[in-house]
């Protein structure tokens, strides 16, 4: 086998797993909870949530990926024979992920195209998005993207994934700064001749609203809090675990934690900045919707209705979806590539263009999946899609709470949390929040994890009739 590669230092490792996490997660489904779930009253729960039950989950899987020096597969195996099934179903939910991931990056090639020539008039009609998707041609778009991803994965740890996201991350960051500011400027009269301004949109979007809050509500909005944390860490798919085998033993994983935990909900926090006041200013709050309807039917609407501005600025904003998307992309076939290495004892560049080959063939499928192959099934969470919508509700709804359940139960009752905070201690490092780790992963995540996989199997929704 090759020797391990990895990351140069802390900023590449923190810039890549910051690149992993931010992602179309924090553009369309952060600010759309947030909307939906009484603005402030969910930043509030995001918040604890982040700082608790995700601060261990990222940490669990970085200090294992690091301390075993592997991928998900071996990883759990070398700390328990018996636990190697958890590793193939942690490997699962990325080769899931990956077949469709890439699709949603072309559709964002679509609209940076349609802004950059122009077709403003175009992006903005509300059939564009569903004619683009259900022609068979949008397939090149996706195809173009997953090859994008396949050269960036090619590269190798160092000279691809670190060097890309050393200049992405913060060329995105700089663009959600500065559409954040410009959205908070906006001002438009409403239908009904009101004024509507950027900051009446910001006050939608921060103050807690409390109507019709009940204890139902209340957990019903925990819950929904909790699912959007794993999908945007990208924890529990094995991919911090991949990312964290190639840092560096010297790296201070505990600030680390810190620092990609501050860039993935700073990020979905300016993302709900840069998008509620346009939405509210333009379209009223009935514009906010979550998915592809926000960012590929509302979005473009409101950006066309602000001018010349807004086509510069819808024109920013997709090239920075299609940053955050790329770094997403890449993590998840880097964690495949790394899994597919070690089992075959492969070498980098044969795996990547093997498994690259694989998933050309995926995601035309699943991009071909509102055409050619439209297939239209009822999920147990009482919604109907496509192949893309089965993939995506098998990976993150299903499997992934039952992932991080078993992976507590692991690493808080078998290993104990000591085997985790020795490996953030090493060198002498400080990890400051060790009580609360050992606590919340041996009492709080096995008990939410399991009621999260519960309604995942769709029994609440069942039982409520
Ligand atoms: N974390 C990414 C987001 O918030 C999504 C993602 C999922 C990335 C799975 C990689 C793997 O959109």
């Amino acid at each position: 086998m090759e020797k391990k590669t990895g990351f140069t230092g802390q900023l590449g490792f923190v810039f890549a797993a910051a690149g992993s996490a931010v992602g179309v997660g924090n553009l369309w489904r952060f600010p759309y909870l947030a909307a939906k779930n009484g603005g402030g009253v969910f930043l509030l729960i995001y918040l604890v949530l982040v700082l608790t039950v995700g601060f261990v989950l990222l940490t669990t899987d970085l200090a294992i990926g690091r301390k075993t020096g592997k991928s998900a597969i071996y990883a759990y195996e070398s700390m328990r024979k018996k636990w190697k099934f958890l590793g193939i179903i942690t490997f699962i939910v990325p080769v899931l992920i990956m077949t469709y991931y890439a699709v949603i990056g072309g559709w964002i090639v679509n609209y940076i195209i349609l802004f950059l020539t122009g077709k403003v008039d175009i992006a903005s009609q509300s059939d564009t998005f569903s004619n683009f998707i259900s022609s068979p041609n949008s397939v090149w778009f996706s195809l173009f993207f997953m090859l994008l991803t396949s050269f960036i994965v090619y590269g190798g740890v160092e000279k691809g994934i670190e060097r890309v996201s050393k200049f992405i991350m913060p060329v995105l960051l700089f663009m959600v700064v500065g559409i954040a500011i410009y959205s908070l400027t906006l001002k438009a009269t409403a239908p009904n001749g009101e004024i509507r301004t950027g900051i009446d949109g910001l006050m939608v979007y921060l103050k807690p609203d409390f109507t019709g809050m009940t204890v139902g509500r209340f957990l019903q909005i925990s819950l929904d809090a909790m699912s959007q944390l794993f999908f945007s860490l990208s924890v529990s798919m094995g991919i911090m675990i991949t990312y964290g085998s190639y840092v560096r033993k010297d790296v201070d994983l505990s600030k680390s934690v810190s620092m990609i935990e501050i860039m993935d909900t700073g990020v979905a926090f300016l993302a709900g900045v840069m998008i509620i006041p346009p939405v509210f200013v333009f379209l009223g709050l009935e514009g906010m919707s979550a998915g592809p309807g926000l960012m590929f039917i509302s979005l473009p609407k409101v950006f066309a209705q602000m001018g010349l501005g807004g086509r510069i600025i819808g024109f920013v904003f997709f090239v920075l979806a299609a940053f955050a998307a790329l770094t997403s992309c890449i993590s998840v076939l880097e964690s495949i590539v790394a899994n597919y290495m070690e089992i075959l004892n492969a070498q980098r560049k044969r795996a990547t263009v093997v498994l690259s080959i694989v998933y050309l063939i995926a995601t035309g499928v699943i991009a071909l999946g509102y055409s050619t192959f439209y297939v239209e099934v009822n999920l147990p969470n009482g919604t109907t899609g496509q192949l893309l919508d089965i993939m995506d509700y098998i990976s993150n709804s299903f499997m992934m709470p039952f992932i991080s359940l078993l992976s507590s139960i692991l690493i808080g009752w078998i290993m104990t949390p000591q085997w985790v905070i020795d490996e953030m201690e090493r060198g002498g490092k400080k990890f400051s929040r060790k009580r609360l780790y050992a606590v919340i992963i041996k009492y709080f995540c096995p008990v939410i994890m399991f009621i999260l996989f519960l309604q995942s199997t769709g029994v609440f929704y069942l039982l409520k009739g």
